[in-house]
């Protein structure tokens, strides 16, 4: 091959979206994939299909407890794991290939194999069928994260377990412990609790759903997880596993006191770290950070020239849709043109039933800035759409600058919030205050109108609260 424009390194969102963004912009493109498969941990281990598992198991809660909207027979439904298993690999497998055709039609050369930086403009990539040497002006490295694992128990695939096994149990675990209430922790204990698991949720923090949310709107989403089965043990360190006469038993203390959780499957969702493994940095002088991610200015350069980096190999929220967004913005630049992220409005989504959302600051977060703001919130008990479709549970919080009104930031636990939490994206991108919200027409009856509420409670206008 004569000398590529840019070669990117992994093919999850946003290794593929920076190929076909560079692609589009008119640059000679090689994507190295170690995997069978496109799409990274995103595509074949994460975001989707989890999704699939969440929209599966929602199905099968639904009719479940369907007894109020006529539905007979719930109580006697059984589920069948290998038939849900299926549909997510089908799931899966459909966006694989969509993905495969997106790149190739773009004529971005697909090179297998593993990719190491190789001294300056080449990347070695080696495969089963020996070694290739890539030349390129420009490299973009976005060879993703993998799980954290807790060095005193280590994961075994069986009774320790990472996201990658709790995707695709075989069985519906009698008992299972989760450890960690971050997305990870909540998203598949919910997996497990509809399907029929006692699930236990052990987190370090006192409040569930990670330090962005504000503490109530983290009580109000464990409150609606407690209403489903799911215990939680907050403010607990965990310290190991031990044998126990019923299996095994998940230790940890609280204030110095022990504790003890009996469990088939404990499920490790502590956080991930930046994946370099096999990339040469050492060797090649890259420069990391003391969390091992690498270290870029703010063009996403590293300190090797022509060589960048972006994704959860780098700092900031492990998120698909913020690599995405990075992913376009280093092709804009390495093409010349102008790239950039607002990385104040990135949203975060925790996609359980009801789904946590949140963008901007959080209230704790501007207060903590000097930030002196205005609060208004809504709670979904007070929509009618929420009254007639199962949806009561959570509230929508606006916080406002106090002197502006422009609002800072919104967080919201509601069914379906991963889509309205769309509408605040957009807002804080536009620099748009609490009432221009207020005087927006939002479509009745929508649970979207509780953000327009929360906006009018900034300035105590509410209509449906008091
Ligand atoms: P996380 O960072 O979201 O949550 C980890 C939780 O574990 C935190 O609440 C932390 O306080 C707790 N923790 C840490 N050490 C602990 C210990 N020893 N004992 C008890 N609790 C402990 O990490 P998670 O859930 O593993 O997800 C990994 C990454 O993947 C995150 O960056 C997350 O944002 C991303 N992700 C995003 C999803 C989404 O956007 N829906 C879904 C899944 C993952």
């Amino acid at each position: 091959m004569s000398q590529l424009d840019l070669v990117v390194i992994g093919s999850g969102p946003g290794g593929y979206v920076c190929a076909i963004k560079a692609a589009q912009l008119g640059l000679k493109v090689a994507l190295v994939e170690k995997d069978p498969n496109l799409g990274g941990t995103c595509l074949n281990i994460g975001c989707i299909p989890s999704k699939a598992l969440l929209h599966s198991t929602e199905v099968f809660a639904h009719a479940r407890h369907g007894k109020r909207h006529g539905v007979v027979g719930g109580d006697k439904l059984t589920i069948d794991v290998a038939a849900l298993m299926a549909n997510k690999d089908k799931v899966v497998s459909q966006l694989r290939g969509g993905v495969r055709t997106l790149v190739s039609k773009r004529g971005i050369e697909i090179v297998p194999g593993l990719g190491r930086l190789g001294g300056a403009g080449k990347v070695v990539v080696r495969s089963d069928k020996g070694e290739r040497v890539l030349e390129a002006r420009n490299v973009v490295i976005a060879t993703g994260s993998v799980p954290v694992e807790l060095p005193f128990m280590k994961f075994d695939g069986e009774t320790v377990i990472s996201s990658d096994q709790g995707i695709a149990l075989p069985k519906v675990p009698d008992r299972m412990v989760v450890v960690g209430g971050g997305a990870i922790g909540l998203e598949l204990g919910s997996v497990w609790a509809r399907l029929g698991a006692q699930v236990t949720v052990v987190e370090m923090l006192a409040t569930v759903g990670g330090p962005a949310l504000d503490p109530d709107v983290a009580k109000a989403a464990q409150k609606a997880f407690e209403a489903q089965g799911i215990k939680f043990e907050l403010g607990a360190k965990v310290t190991g596993v031990k044998k126990s006469a019923a299996g095994h038993a998940l230790t940890a203390e609280r204030d110095g006191k022990a504790l003890e959780f009996p469990a088939d499957r404990i499920l490790v969702a502590v956080g991930r770290k930046a994946n370099t493994t096999g990339l040469g940095a050492a060797e090649a002088g890259l420069k990391t950070d003391d969390r091992g991610r690498i270290a870029i200015d703010d063009h996403y350069r590293t300190n090797l020239p022509g060589v960048h980096a972006i994704g959860d190999v780098v700092a900031g929220p492990m998120l698909a849709h913020k690599a995405e967004e990075e992913g376009v913005a280093v092709a804009e630049l390495i093409a010349g043109k102008a790239g950039h992220v607002n990385y104040g409005a990135i949203p975060g989504v925790i996609y359980t039933e009801p789904e946590v959302a949140n963008v901007g600051l959080s209230e704790t977060e501007a207060q903590a800035k000097g930030i002196e703001v205005r609060v208004g919130k809504f709670a979904l008990q007070a929509n009618g759409r929420a009254i007639a479709t199962d949806a009561t549970a959570g509230l929508v919080k606006v916080v406002a600058c106090a002197k502006t009104d422009k609002v800072l930031g919104v967080q919201m636990v509601a069914k379906g919030a991963s889509e309205m939490i769309a509408a605040a994206c957009a807002h804080i991108e536009y620099g748009g205050s609490a009432e221009d919200i207020a005087r927006t027409c939002f479509a009745h009856p929508t649970l979207s109108e509780s953000f327009k509420e929360a906006a009018m409670a900034v300035s105590k206008s509410s209509i449906h609260s008091l």
